[in-house]
């Protein structure tokens, strides 16, 4: 079905002039926003009777999108009603983001055990935290709350048993022994704990969920997956003791240390390290991500071909670093006028009418490159509803309005690493997690050159 809609598309490309994604004023945003998320919708069938709600088609090889990718679509779209004020997609997102968060209640539901790393399950905390930051309408009061459910996800990373001492500390990629990557440490995984710790910080004004964000961005540091140049390297391997670095770099990483980053400045009211910190890593962020201002995937563009997951970095990369000005503000002047002209690029590449609408991926090319799928509708919306940030609210606490209901002891009762799995097969090994293609073997000897050509 999707095929003839594209190829549809693409007939339609041919000259056409963009004039249906204006960006000119609020009210082109919005329309423009509201018919890229309507586009991206049509990837989800969650919905539809006898489908799985909250999850993208997948996971590989049932479909081409893992688990995480869906709870990073709610977050898309919780983002999406806070900056449009649409509340559309609302209902949908509630009942995603409920149905998966397993028995527990802390995002670790057994269906996807097999690719459950610790930064797919928080993937979904995050956006359990941002429905809390921003007040999105909470749950019935028989069902989990976000910020609880953001707790939970913290609480089951901070458990003692996630943090050994190989490489000096650290979250291991995968949660469970059985995963193909639990061997390998990583920058996302650990960027994720990182964020959420800064986040549930600043929201509750509890200073161990800040001890734990700074103890994590330390190791980050001294174990070299950032550099003294605040580069943001894949990660290493555990029977190395994490000196294999693996040199890709990709954008999600420095989105999601800018935004933690954000949170402890603001958290340590506008402390001079945070500050500093903060600032090297955006102009590193910059210089790498954005060529002529406008977003590149370095890794995949570049060096190989991008996975599913790569599709959407770019999207995560424009909501992060839009929001980080929202709470650093010093940042405004810095990265408001790239995110601009990078959408602007965003929307060059979309194309066709009415049901033939898509977006595509390579922004820098300004015209449809003939790549679609969810992540590159994910993408431009982030981008376009990211332009309305100046006049959307900042982010609230538990001090200032916020009203979802937490609970510090979520997650601790959680099975840790004890997986409650089906068995897992060969083809459910190969996709574990986020980045699988790095880790698999081959990952050396296809980014061992990369070290010397970044
Ligand atoms: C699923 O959601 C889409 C997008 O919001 C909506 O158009 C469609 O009617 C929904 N389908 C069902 C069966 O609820
Ligand atoms: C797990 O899989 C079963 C069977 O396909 C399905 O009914 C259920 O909704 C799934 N649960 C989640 C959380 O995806
Ligand atoms: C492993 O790496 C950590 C952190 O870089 C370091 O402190 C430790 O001494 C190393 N251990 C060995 C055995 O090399
Ligand atoms: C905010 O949350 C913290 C930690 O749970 C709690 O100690 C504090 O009382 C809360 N503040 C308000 C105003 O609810
Ligand atoms: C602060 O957070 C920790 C978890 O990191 C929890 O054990 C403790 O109970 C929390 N304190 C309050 C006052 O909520
Ligand atoms: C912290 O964030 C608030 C928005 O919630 C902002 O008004 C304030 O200026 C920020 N603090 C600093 C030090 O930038």
């Amino acid at each position: 079905m999707l095929g003839t809609r594209f190829a549809a598309a693409v007939l339609a490309a041919a000259g056409a002039v963009n004039a249906a994604y204006s960006i000119a004023s609020t009210a082109d945003i919005k329309k423009t926003a509201a018919d890229v998320a309507w586009d991206l919708l049509q990837y989800y069938n969650g919905n539809e009777t006898g489908m799985t709600p909250g999850i993208l088609p997948g996971p590989p090889p049932a479909g081409d999108y893992y688990w995480w990718e869906g709870g990073a679509m709610w977050g898309t779209l919780i983002d999406y009603w806070k900056l449009t004020g649409d509340d559309t997609y609302n209902d949908e997102v509630t009942q995603a983001m409920l149905w998966q968060v397993g028995p527990n209640r802390d995002y670790k539901p057994p269906n996807y055990t097999a690719s459950l790393g610790n930064d797919d399950q928080g993937f979904w905390g995050m956006s359990a935290m941002l429905a809390a930051e921003n007040n999105f309408p909470n749950p019935p009061a028989d069902q989990p709350q976000w910020l609880a459910l953001a707790q939970a996800v913290f609480a089951t990373q901070a458990a003692p048993e996630q943090h050994d001492d190989t490489c000096g500390g650290g979250l291991r990629w995968q949660i469970y022994l059985s995963n193909n990557g639990y061997d390998y440490k990583n920058s996302i995984a650990n960027g994720c704990f990182f964020n959420l710790g800064a986040r549930l910080a600043r929201y509750t004004g509890n200073q161990s969920y800040a001890d734990w964000a700074e103890k994590t961005w330390d190791w980050v540091r001294s174990v070299g997956f950032m550099d003294d140049q605040y580069k943001i390297y894949d990660g290493a391997h555990v029977g190395k003791n994490c000196t294999d670095t693996n040199k890709a770099q990709f954008s999600y990483n420095n989105a999601v240390y800018i935004l933690g980053a954000a949170y402890m400045y603001n958290y340590t009211k506008g402390s001079d390290v945070w500050r500093d910190r903060l600032d090297k890593l955006v102009d590193a962020t910059i210089e790498t991500f954005f060529p002529n201002n406008i977003a590149y995937e370095l890794a995949c563009e570049k060096y190989m071909s991008c996975t599913a997951d790569m599709l959407s970095f770019k999207g995560y990369l424009h909501r992060w670093m839009a929001t980080a000005t929202q709470i650093a503000p010093f940042l405004s002047d810095k990265i408001l006028p790239v995110l601009k002209t990078s959408t602007e690029a965003a929307v060059s590449t979309c194309t066709g009418e009415a049901n033939q609408r898509t977006c595509g991926f390579k922004w820098n090319t300004h015209a449809y490159d003939g790549s679609h799928g969810a992540g590159q509708q994910m993408n431009v919306l982030a981008a376009v509803s990211s332009l309305l940030i100046t006049s959307a609210p900042p982010p609230v606490t538990n001090r200032t309005g916020g009203t979802s209901k937490g609970d510090p002891n979520a997650g601790m009762q959680s099975d840790h690493n004890m997986p409650e799995r089906k068995p897992i097969t060969t083809a459910d090994r190969a996709g574990a997690g986020i980045l699988t293609i790095l880790t698999v073997g081959a990952a050396v000897g296809t980014f061992g050159w990369m070290s010397t050509g970044i």
